[in-house]
């Protein structure tokens, strides 16, 4: 059995944690700049980097995502006289892109199956999914919900977000990425009012992905009971203690309409996939 230590305690932190293969590789402790993270009786104990390195691990992973920060890690981690083997996160995750591909084969089973409808995003951003749903099916209207200047002050009361996050995008740059954008229908602004005049679509696929509480209720309000038998929802964040107003929204969903068939991913953001059943 190998040892490793895990630099960074935040959310890929512990997605990592969870990930972790514990046949090969067992983690002996958890390092982190920000003393406030320390916790000596949680298992593995998070504590100074430095001191998590005395563990002489055969691996270290450092989880934080900025390029600049994963490289300071890095660097904190030699200069203590660590010389064994590193491995930056954000660099596998940019190689090995797990929601990508759940996009790729549920958009194969609707075509497979044949479920009509078409597909929409909830949280568009800069089209890195959007462009993957227009690439896969290729066929489908798809429907572009997204403010394009970043969160709305309305869904704001959860502050555990900064609210200038997002805003470096536009329609125009989006449509400009996809393989086929005479199919995508741009409805600019607050979800759920870009909802207005589109009561009577049917969907077969969509990802919902704008990270907090209203508005994932609001979408699954929108979109679940407009979603046709055999049609997907991939949302975001299900599973994601930075984002914890996606899980509560199911939940709220749930106790207003029923339990829904929902299968958890094992990616980094803690995406889930509900399904209509047929
Ligand atoms: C995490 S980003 C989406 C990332 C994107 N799915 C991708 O593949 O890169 C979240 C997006 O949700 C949008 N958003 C959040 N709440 C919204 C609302 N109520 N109405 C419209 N857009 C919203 C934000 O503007 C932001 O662009």
């Amino acid at each position: 059995m190998k040892t490793a230590v895990i630099l960074g305690a935040g959310q890929m932190g512990r997605a990592v944690l969870e990930l972790l293969n514990t046949n090969r590789y067992r983690i002996a402790a958890v390092g982190d700049n920000d003393t406030a993270r320390h916790d000596a009786a949680a298992e593995p104990p998070v504590m100074a980097v430095e001191e998590a390195l005395l563990c002489t691990p055969d691996l270290v992973l450092i989880t934080v995502m900025g390029t600049e920060r994963a490289a300071m890690l890095e660097r904190q981690a030699r200069d203590a006289g660590y010389a064994g083997q590193i491995l930056k996160l954000h660099e596998l995750r940019e190689l090995l892109d797990v929601r990508g591909r759940t996009v790729q084969l549920a958009s194969q089973r609707i075509r497979e199956q044949e479920i009509p409808g078409a597909a929409a995003e909830l949280g568009v951003y800069r089209g890195d999914t959007a462009r993957l749903i227009n690439l896969f099916l290729p066929d489908r209207k798809l429907y572009l919900f997204d403010t394009f200047e970043g969160f709305d002050e309305r869904d704001l009361k959860e502050s555990f977000t900064s609210p200038n996050r997002f805003t470096d995008t536009s329609a125009e740059m989006v449509l400009g990425r996809l393989p086929h954008p005479e199919k995508a229908v741009v409805r600019k602004g607050y979800f759920p009012e870009t909802a207005a005049g589109l009561e009577e679509k049917r969907f077969a696929f969509v990802s919902l992905d704008p990270d907090l509480y209203a508005p994932v209720l609001a979408g699954l309000r929108y979109f679940y009971p407009r979603l046709n038998p055999g049609g997907m929802i991939v949302l975001h964040d299900y599973n994601n203690q930075q984002f914890p107003g996606a899980h509560q929204a199911v939940e709220d969903f749930e106790a207003e309409n029923g339990k829904l068939l929902l299968v958890p991913l094992a990616d980094l953001h803690g995406s889930c996939v509900i399904v209509k059943p047929f």
